[in-house]
Formats: C-alpha cells, structure tokens, sequence
C-alpha cells in the first residue's frame, strides 16, 4: 500500500477570511490542532471603522462593501499574533485559506510588479495603498445588481439555462454581476483593472507575491465558469463584460499548488522557503472538506454571518434555488448549497429586542417553549434576503386551530407581535423550516442520513434540539466551530501530498481510520427527533411554503 503519510513534525496552515474577521488555524501532521488566531476587523482595526466588517451605503440601494486594504493589514497582524505566541513559522510545510465567496478585487493596471517586489522591511499596507482600482471590495452581502442580473440571464437564455451553465442562475452577490455593474458604471475603473481576483485568490496572491488563479471550486460562484468544463464560459464572459477572460486569468483545480510563499513572509515571519500555497478556495467549500463530508445523505448546517446548507453529490440538477460548486477535495463530484444572508445578525436582532441582549435568556426562551411554537410562524428580515428574495421586514403570523394534522381548513392570520418567548421560537423554527423546505425542494434526501452542525450558533444545544425535531436525524457537532480555517488547514495538507504524489489522492487516504483521534471528528450531539413531531413540522412547512410564495409574489423578485 502506497504511502500517503504526512511528514512528521511538520505543520498544515489555514486561514478563513471571513465577512467579519481573519482566522487562521495550525494542524499538526496527525491533523490535531497546534495553535489558532483571530483578527477581528471592527475592533482589531478600528481606524477602518467597519460594522460587522462591512460598509452599508446608505446612498446606493443594497450596495454592502468592504475595504480591501484592511483584509492586506489584517494578514500581517495575525502573522505577528503567531510570531508573538512563539509558532514555529519554519515547520509549516504548506498553507492554503477560505475566503468569503463572491467578495472581489480589483488590481490596477502595474500591480503585479508591487506584488512581486515586496519589501520584508515595510509592512504590506504601506505597499498595496494604490495597488487597487477600486478601494472598497463588493461583498457577498451586496445586492445592487438586479439589473445586471437580468441582463445577464437574458443573454444566455434565462435563469435555468444560466444555472444548468454555470451552477446557479444570476445572483446579486456573484462576481460575474458585480463585475458587469462595474464595467457598466465606471468604465474607466474596468479598464484600468488588469486582474480581478476573488477574496480567495486575492489573499493566495499576496501570500505568493504574483497573481493566483482563481480555483475551480470558489470561481463557480461567479456566473461565469461552466461548471461541467470546469472552464471559463465564452457565453457568460460575453454577456458580463468585454476583454474579460484575460482580467480573470487560469482556472486552476482547489488541490493545485498556486506557487512557493513569496520571499517577503521567509524574511519577516521565518517561513521555509520551500513552503507550499495551495489554491485557496471559499468558505463554504472548505467547511465541506473541514467537515470530512464524505456521503451523499450527509447534511451540514452552517450557522453564521450566514447560513448555509450543503451536502454533496455526483449527479447535480441545478435549480433556480441553491448553487452547484466543484467539490473542493474531489475532481469529478460536486456539493450542493443552501444560502441564506439573514442569519446570526438577525438571530442577534431578535436577542437584542426580545431577550434581554443575552444569549442565556434566548436559550430559555427557547426551551420553555413548546415546538410548533402553538401555530406561531415568522419570516425574520433584516437584510435583503436571498432564499427567498425578500425584502428587508417581518411577517408573522398565526395558524388558527393547528394539531399539525391536515391542512385542510387551516387559516392564517397576520399580525404585529409575538411575546418575546413566541418571537425567539418563531425566529429559530422559521429559519431551520426553510432550510428543511428549501433543501427537500432542491433534491437533498429527506430526512438526511445525519446533520454536522458548525459555526458559531452550532455551539447553542437548543438550536441543536430544534434541528434534531425538524429535520428528524441525528445531530453532530464539531470539535471546534471554525471549520472553513480547519478545512483550509486541511486542504493545505491534501495539496501538500498530491503536489508530492504528482498526482490527485484522495482525502480520506490522509486521515483513513484515524479521524475519531483528529481535530476533524465530529461527535453525536442529539439524536433523531420523535417522528411524529417531524411529520407536524411537515405540515407546518407545507403552509410556510404557500405563505413563502405569496410574500414573493408580492414583494420579492421570482
Ligand atoms: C455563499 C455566500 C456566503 C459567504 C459568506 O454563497 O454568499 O455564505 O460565502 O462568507
């Protein structure tokens, strides 16, 4: 049998460059975790003055926006956090990172000689100030770009061909709008762009000092790669902007190596030079791999900044719904995937209004509770939602005389309020029942074989319980919540081997029967819930949906 093993005493590197902080986590060659850090932009770097990491302008209907120099400023100050607890930067035989998806860069014409010439004697801030065409970097939070959207939709032959394409129809957060918005509106920007990077490639290309290729994984969550070719589409680049193929450059597989850590970080941080950057990918992906999903019936739910939804198949259909993405440690599968924007903000919202601000007070809420919260239903808001297009608002209603029985004669009727142990539930349920919903309707098997819960709110057992009812499976949880930096770390070690090996080699041939004893293990929280409680959330789901489609109708965009 061939040897697949890491080498000993060497260390796995990897970031999450995430909507509101820069994580980054070490693992060790038994896949167990040495060390981990976090810059947090608002507070770490408050001269950036962001909320939650952002910009909202107020002045431009849904466009959400980051600064770019602040993710550079960040790499460098969570490197002297590991410099500072005494890392040894010199065992790290490879690095790799999540970003954030859709989020781009826009490097100025000249810029690829500041990436190559950096000097290990100023910090990278001081040396990317006017590297940028545009400052401030569209976010997967945005969502400006309707028109372009359906431009682009309409160019190709709508919104099912457009995802049959490229693994999603036009989605206001994806780069392919973003970029088409760009060129339409600022045409001197466009032209004076010689590489666009996703967030992923762009923190490779600083970790490389060139340009990194966009990876197969993160680039189809752009609307403009074919994600049966794995390739640029000529139709999708045609339809966003012109002279676009050569301002995006290669696509390269998630396991490729993009390049050797560039000669800045050996020289301030003591990195071997001979340490590898694996491609970088997107956070959902890599939380994929951070999760060792390995089985279709798998379900993972990802609670954060957003929520998300993803399990993994070889035989995708894309929808109007959900996306299809390349799976990252996989070269012919793909993972499905559920977004939702409103998610630990809104859960946060309703904490601060309803709950005392405290968490403790939102669990016992939760808990004194009963499930199907009495027939009380919400649709929660604060931000332009995706799945399902809505506007920002609340909608809440009640089902008179519901047993979770029949739908027959059930009438709804809305209103303004709910007592604040009502709203908590209502909030939670509406979530989870849209995602039950949504996941059925996008073909994920129903009920799942099991969920692996992650992300910040995967550490609240209430939330845990009320997914165990709904969903009607066992649910697991992780070791540690950060898995797109664990994944990342991961992937930096599966690069790692297949650039060693000449050729791809399965992820499961790194942790084989080892896994219960890795940092990767993920352990049985609350088991399956009563089966005749989930047939009433069925039933509960089947009214939310009707209720769903009429908001839509009314206010959202189909
Ligand atoms: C995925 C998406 C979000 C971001 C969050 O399509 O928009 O989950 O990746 O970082």
């Amino acid at each position: 049998m061939e040897d697949f093993s890491l080498p000993q005493d060497s260390f796995f590197l990897g970031f999450d460059s995430s909507t509101q902080s820069l994580k980054a986590t070490v693992l060790d060659s038994n896949l167990n975790i040495v060390t981990s850090e976090l810059v947090h932009f608002d507070s770490d770097l408050p001269h950036y003055k962001t909320k939650d990491g952002v910009y909202r302008d107020p002045s431009v209907n849904g466009r959400i926006v980051s600064p770019t120099l602040m993710w550079v400023e960040a790499l460098d100050l969570i490197l002297q956090k590991f410099l500072k607890s005494k890392l040894d930067f010199s065992k790290i035989a490879a690095v790799s990172g999540s970003g954030q998806q859709h989020g781009s860069v826009y490097w100025k014409n000249g810029s690829a000689a500041v990436l190559f010439s950096l000097d290990p004697k100023k910090p990278l801030v001081d040396q990317f100030g006017s590297a940028f065409s545009i400052n401030e970097s569209p976010i997967w939070m945005d969502s400006s770009t309707a028109l372009q959207c359906r431009e682009i939709e309409k160019a190709v032959g709508g919104a099912l061909e457009l995802s049959k394409l490229t693994g999603s129809r036009a989605h206001e957060r994806y780069t392919g709008p973003q970029i088409k918005k760009i060129f339409e509106t600022q045409k001197d920007v466009y032209e004076n762009t010689e590489r666009i990077s996703l967030v992923s490639s762009f923190m490779a290309s600083l970790l490389i000092g060139a340009y990194a290729c966009i990876d197969e994984t993160d680039g189809a969550g752009m609307n403009l790669m074919d994600i049966k070719q794995r390739a640029w589409s000529k139709i999708a680049l045609e339809a966003t902007a012109p002279d676009l193929e050569k301002k995006l450059g290669k696509i390269a597989p998630a396991h490729a190596v993009a390049g050797h850590i560039a000669p800045y970080f050996v020289e301030r941080y003591h990195f071997n030079k001979n340490c590898l950057v694996v491609q970088w990918s997107g956070d959902n992906p890599n939380s994929l791999a951070g999760l060792t999903l390995s089985t279709p019936g798998d379900l993972a739910i990802s609670l954060g900044t957003s929520d998300t939804v993803f399990g993994i198949t070889d035989d995708p259909q894309p929808r109007l719904e959900g996306h299809v993405f390349p799976n990252p440690v996989d070269t012919k599968g793909y993972m499905v995937m559920l977004v939702y924007k409103n998610a630990s903000l809104t859960r946060e919202d309703v904490r601060n209004r309803c709950a005392e601000k405290s968490w403790e007070v939102f669990d016992k809420f939760l808990d004194q509770t009963p499930p199907l919260n009495g027939g009380k239903m919400g649709f929660y808001y604060t931000e332009h939602e995706i799945l399902p297009p809505l506007p920002v608002g609340f909608h809440r209603y009640i089902l008179e005389n519901f047993t979770g029985e029949t739908l027959d004669g059930l009438k709804e009727v809305e209103v303004k309020e709910f007592e604040p142990p009502s709203e908590v539930r209502a909030l939670i349920e509406g979530q989870l029942l849209s995602m039950r919903a949504h996941a059925e309707r996008f073909g994920m098997p129903s009920p799942p074989k099991r969920i692996i819960a992650t992300g910040g709110a995967s550490a609240n057992k209430s939330i845990l319980t009320c997914i165990s009812s709904i969903f009607g499976c066992d649910v697991y949880t992780v070791q540690r919540t950060d898995s797109a930096s664990l994944g990342a770390a991961l992937r930096a070690a599966h690069g790692y081997l297949c650039s060693k090996k000449g050729s791809f080699v399965s992820i499961s041939s790194i942790y084989k029967d080892k896994l219960e004893k890795t940092s990767l293990h993920c352990k049985l929280s609350v088991t399956a819930g009563d089966q005749n409680l989930v047939s009433k959330y069925a039933v509960m789901l089947k009214k939310r949906m009707e209720i769903e489609k009429r908001l839509v109708e009314k206010l959202g965009r189909i």
